[in-house]
């Protein structure tokens, strides 16, 4: 290896996977917000390594999240038979692939790259990339007009920090659902932040295992995301891991507005 080459990232965690050299991978539009000051490091700041992940490694996040799937309940519970719905940051489509069969058309707003040529090849696989269009956005922008959509759902994506949507992202959210439709947050991470909006709550119960494919599958991947839990799961020897021993929380929980009419 010579000097000026990375050091090989294969087995490091994600906290120190990545250097602020590779923050080059980020468009102008991205940097602005993913680091506002212009001096992110993602080894300080996690969730600027997130998303140096989507564009540097958009493979390995796939198999992440796809193992970490949502409550049935909160899939039972997202509206059916609608003519449209906007999916913000949609990622490599763990929701969006649940959504295709719902509405007449499906919007897939995803501003990484890498992640929205994932969800275009896995649509295409699935043959349903009549109903589904993928489009870069994000939260504080979006590319579509005002009440244009029954529903407005972000998974795992809208936090309260304005370069992840923020209160600029929720407004937008808002804009774009038409009256009496319904804004959606699944697996939000501030409860009490969307609250003070006038979300209300619901959450499903029931244990809820991150499903790996193969418990070689699970220890690799652990190595990366949740070292600290490796120990565990080598001696625990199943590819099934409860949320909980991961230091997380699982995709059970949902918050919803229904704009007034
Ligand atoms: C943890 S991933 C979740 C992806 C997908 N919704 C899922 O549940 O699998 C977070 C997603 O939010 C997207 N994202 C991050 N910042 C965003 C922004 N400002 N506007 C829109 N999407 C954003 C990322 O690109 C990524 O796809």
């Amino acid at each position: 290896m010579t000097t000026s080459e990375a050091p090989p990232r294969r087995g490091r965690e994600l906290r120190t996977r990545y250097t602020a050299a590779d923050l080059r991978v980020l468009t102008e539009d991205e940097a602005r917000r993913f680091v506002p000051d212009g001096a992110g490091d993602p080894q300080t700041d996690i969730t600027v390594a997130w998303e140096l992940l989507y564009r540097l490694e958009p493979e390995l996040y796939d198999r992440l999240v796809s193992a970490e799937r949502l409550h049935p309940g909160v899939l039972g519970w997202l509206p059916r038979d609608v003519e449209r719905i906007v999916e913000v940051g949609a990622g490599t489509g763990r929701l969006t692939l649940e959504l295709i069969d719902r509405a007449r058309e499906v919007v897939a707003v995803e501003p990484a790259a890498p992640l929205r040529r994932l969800l275009d090849r896995k649509l295409a696989r699935a043959d349903h990339r009549c109903r589904v269009r993928v489009t870069h956005g994000f939260f504080d922008d979006l590319p579509v007009p005002d009440d244009c959509a029954d529903v407005v759902v972000a998974c795992s994506a809208l936090t309260p920090a304005p370069g992840h949507g923020g209160e600029a992202g929720l407004a937008e959210m808002e804009r774009v659902c038409r009256p009496g439709g319904r804004v959606v947050i699944v697996w939000p991470n501030n409860i009490a932040w969307l609250a003070a909006h006038g979300y209300r709550h619901e959450s499903f119960a029931g244990e809820m295992f991150v499903e790996f494919a193969s418990l070689e599958e699970a220890v690799e991947l652990i190595e990366v995301f949740y070292p600290s839990a490796v120990t565990k799961v080598r001696r625990r020897g199943r590819r099934e891991v409860p949320f909980e021993v991961l230091g997380i929380n699982p995709p059970r929980d949902l918050a919803f507005k229904a704009m007034a009419r």
